[in-house]
């Protein structure tokens, strides 16, 4: 079973790092293949709670090779601070490859960010403020840095001088900052390459190689589908495509050696800074799902926004990303909820909606038609077969799964690495 994509089902943190985690120890390789240090990825292995940004959540397991493919923005400075943090607390770390044709995250993006969204006010993204955007567009501007110039430092000052030209212009003008010197933001670059050489490799090669002789490979995605941006909910998005054809685009393996689409999928929902958000809740629910959860965001530290399960966005997921299997995490937060409501529909201004309407307008009107279903309130967190978990919880999880476009292989009843009910094999 070579090639595996796992994905975010909803807005992010649905536990895709936990279920990453999980698949480890059969793997011979996990990729990033977007995003950067945007994503938050919390695994808590016994009693170590471990935080990855930049790297993809493998590189916790030994014998595992992590890769920062093509499709990943790269601060590098964050990037040896991760390595540094985790090689402090005994992890190997020097397994680690990462693409040549990666894009680079320099201070000015990060400025960048920042102002741009102050300029926006109340049309805000709620970015993370990591320079995410301004790299990707300078990516598809043809004005980006990559990997790979920093070995040639005629090459990377002459796009670094490239680039400033036209921003030094926007900051000083428009956004009223001081303009970035060339020398800086070389000098900082620089000081890196010796370390970053061995690490830095044509990983598409690699990853090719890898799959010919028949290692498993998962591709983990950072974000997810609702932030993607060409099928999320647009503006209020990440600046990469976090669904599954962003695992081809983004690392350089042909789509027909995926075998496997893994959709990471919270047994409510969550989401972090703007956007539509149908099942949101405003009342002593929200509350209750964001204490429970402890929903709080591991890059920013932002309560996130809760709301109950949406069946209509996992049908969407199921289908934009051809989901083989979904891993339903965090049922043990809805312990305790008598009646549990489930989004099965929209209602836009009396007119009702089966799937994710195209518009976003619509979207934005969408209130959702709930079903209820039964509770269950004894503790779930020591299930570990399907038989084990109350009757109702069953039946909840059989109801999510018939609305949900495939199939539930595994089930989070607890945030520790063994807190799992495993229906199906999710290699094979
Ligand atoms: P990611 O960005 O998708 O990797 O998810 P995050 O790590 O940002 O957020 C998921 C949070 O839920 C983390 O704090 C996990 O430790 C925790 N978690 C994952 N699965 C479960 C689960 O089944 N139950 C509970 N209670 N917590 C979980
Ligand atoms: P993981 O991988 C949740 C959100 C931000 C903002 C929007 C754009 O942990 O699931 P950006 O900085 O990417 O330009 O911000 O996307 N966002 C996330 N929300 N989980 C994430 O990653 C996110 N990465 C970005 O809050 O709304
Ligand atoms: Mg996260």
């Amino acid at each position: 079973m070579p090639a595996v994509v796992l994905i975010g089902a909803q807005w992010g943190d649905e536990g895709k790092g936990k279920a990453t985690d999980l698949l480890a120890s059969r793997l011979d390789y996990v990729v990033k293949f977007n995003g950067g240090n945007n994503a938050g990825h919390t695994v808590v292995v016994g009693d170590e709670k471990y935080a990855l940004h930049l790297l993809p959540s493998g590189i916790l397991t030994p014998g595992v090779t992590p890769v920062i493919a093509n499709g990943v923005v790269v601060d590098i400075e964050v990037l040896f601070e991760e390595l540094e943090a985790l090689e402090t607390r005994g992890v190997d770390v020097s397994k680690l490859r990462v693409s040549a044709n990666a894009h680079i995250i320099t201070q000015y993006h990060r400025t960048l960010d920042k102002v741009t969204e102050r300029f926006l006010g109340k049309r805000q993204i709620g970015t993370t403020g990591r320079g995410i955007g301004p790299a990707y567009a300078d990516k598809i501007n043809r004005v980006g840095l990559r990997m790979q110039d920093l070995f040639d430092e005629n090459i990377l000052r002459q796009k670094v001088e490239g680039a400033l030209d036209q921003k030094n212009h926007l900051l000083v003008k428009v956004y009223n900052r001081r303009a970035i010197g060339v020398d800086e933001v070389v000098d900082e670059l620089l000081a890196y390459v010796d370390r970053l050489r061995p690490m830095v490799t044509d990983t598409s090669l690699l990853l090719h190689r890898a799959l010919e002789a028949g290692e498993t490979v998962l591709f983990e995605g950072g974000q997810a589908t609702m932030l993607d941006v060409d099928h999320g909910t647009y503006p209020f998005v990440t600046s990469s495509n976090a669904t599954s054809g962003g695992a081809v685009t983004g690392s350089g393996i042909a789509p027909n050696r995926i075998d496997r689409v893994i959709g990471v999928v919270k047994a409510y929902t969550t989401r972090v800074g703007a956007g539509p958000f149908p099942t949101e809740l405003f009342d002593e629910w929200g509350d209750f799902l964001s204490e429970r959860g402890h929903e709080f965001g591991t890059t920013t530290g932002r309560r996130r926004r809760t709301g109950w399960y949406d069946a209509p966005i996992a049908r969407y997921t199921a289908r934009i990303n051809g989901v083989t299997d979904f891993v339903l995490t965090k049922l043990d937060v809805l312990t305790g909820v008598e009646s549990i409501p489930v989004a099965v529909a929209y209602d836009v201004d009396g007119q009702i909606f089966d799937e994710v309407p195209v518009s976003q307008s619509d979207f934005h009107h969408a209130k959702p038609v709930y079903e209820e279903f039964p509770g269950w309130t004894e503790d779930i967190s020591g299930a570990r077969s399907f038989e084990e978990l109350p009757a109702n919880a069953q039946s909840y999880v059989r109801e999510l799964e018939a609305m949900s476009g495939a199939r539930i292989s595994a089930i989070g009843v607890g945030p520790g690495r063994d807190e799992i009910v495993q229906l199906h094999d999710l290699l094979d």
